[in-house]
């Protein structure tokens, strides 16, 4: 259990509309075990797919209906007291809305004190240059900080505060949950960025949660694709963005700007998207995605496909059984 910094195991978010109770799996039998080195470990999937329910789960927030979470081994469900304390310094996360996460009422600053003292647990004395500290990590200054409310500031550097904020616990791993997509493109590289100067020298983990493929080939050193609650391909990034190997991790490449097109022609022609039909998605007793799948066959329909580990890669997908 040493080498895995954190091992999620077959977990499940079910939630339940209408008056009949419909069942819902937002995230649905997932499983991911990252190592204890400094990573970018990227989950990407198109809106509504569960990245921000799996990341809820990760944090805590969700209790999963099925499976558990271990962070260095520990059930995070379970944590209480100062265990839940040093869970949270541990594991930080920094969120998509900055204007969202910060009170417009309340000054920057009170937050980045408030979590020196309450969660890391700084000496008074030491506050104040613990937090000058971590404000310059990320391109910024005491002075610029001080004093402000949040709409004095940009989505950038409001987002910049709060990767900030994250730092001073002096986390092992930070959750980043589309923490670029509000920002303009010019600088989206610029934040992601420091998530790499900081797995370099902080020796912080990632987990990168996007819909931005590009930043995520940029930055990652794995990548989990999910699609309607399932992780349907993960593996090393450069395996899986140069020749993605389930049918929708192809489609998806496709249909983005990625800056390597190595993959692209010969999947050109392999791949004729077949109309959606939602419904028939549901109704489906096997893969998610044999509605649009342009590779489906009979028992794609039957049965879930299990995990196949192919070159180091696991695909959710019957096209790898052997
Ligand atoms: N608290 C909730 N209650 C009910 N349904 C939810 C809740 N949170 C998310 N969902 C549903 O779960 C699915 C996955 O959502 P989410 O995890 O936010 O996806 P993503 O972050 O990939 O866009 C969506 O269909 C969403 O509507
Ligand atoms: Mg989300």
């Amino acid at each position: 259990m040493s080498n895995t910094l954190l091992e999620v195991k077959n977990v499940v978010k079910i939630f339940r509309y209408g008056l009949f109770g419909f069942e819902f799996r937002a995230v649905d039998e997932v499983s991911l075990s990252l190592e204890d080195k400094p990573f970018i470990f990227t989950v990407a999937g198109e809106s509504g797919s569960g990245k921000t329910t799996l990341a809820r789960i990760i944090l805590g927030v969700h209790v999963p209906e099925y499976g558990e979470v271990l962070y260095r081994g520990r059930d995070i469900h379970r944590l209480k007291g100062e265990d839940l304390v040093w869970f949270r310094k541990e594991v930080q996360a920094v969120f998509q809305d900055p204007y969202a996460t910060f009170n417009p009422l309340k000054k920057v600053y009170s937050y980045l004190y408030e979590t020196a003292k309450n969660v890391a647990r700084i000496n008074e004395s030491e506050i104040e240059n613990h937090i000058e500290e971590v404000l310059k990590r990320v391109g910024l200054s005491l002075e610029k900080v001080k004093g402000k409310y949040p709409s004095e500031f940009s989505g950038g550097e409001l987002q910049r505060v709060s990767i900030a904020r994250a730092l001073i616990t002096k986390p092992r791993l930070i959750l980043a949950d589309e923490p670029v997509s509000m920002l303009d493109a010019s600088l989206r590289v610029t934040i992601v960025n420091l998530f790499k100067e900081f797995r370099d020298d902080l020796k912080i983990s990632f987990i990168y949660i996007t819909h931005d493929l590009s930043t995520a080939y940029y930055i990652s050193d794995y990548v989990a694709i999910m699609y309607r609650g399932w992780v349907v391909e993960q593996g090393p990034v450069d395996k899986v963005f140069i020749e993605p190997l389930h049918p929708y991790t192809q489609t998806l490449l496709l249909s983005a700007p990625v800056p390597d097109p190595r993959w692209k022609e010969k999947w050109l022609k392999a791949i004729k998207l077949t109309a959606t039909i939602e419904e028939k998605e549901f109704l489906a007793r096997g893969c998610k995605y044999v509605a649009r799948c342009p590779h489906a066959m009979k028992k794609c329909f039957e049965q879930v496909p299990p995990e196949f580990t192919v070159n180091g890669v696991k695909v959710k997908c019957w096209l790898y059984e052997r």
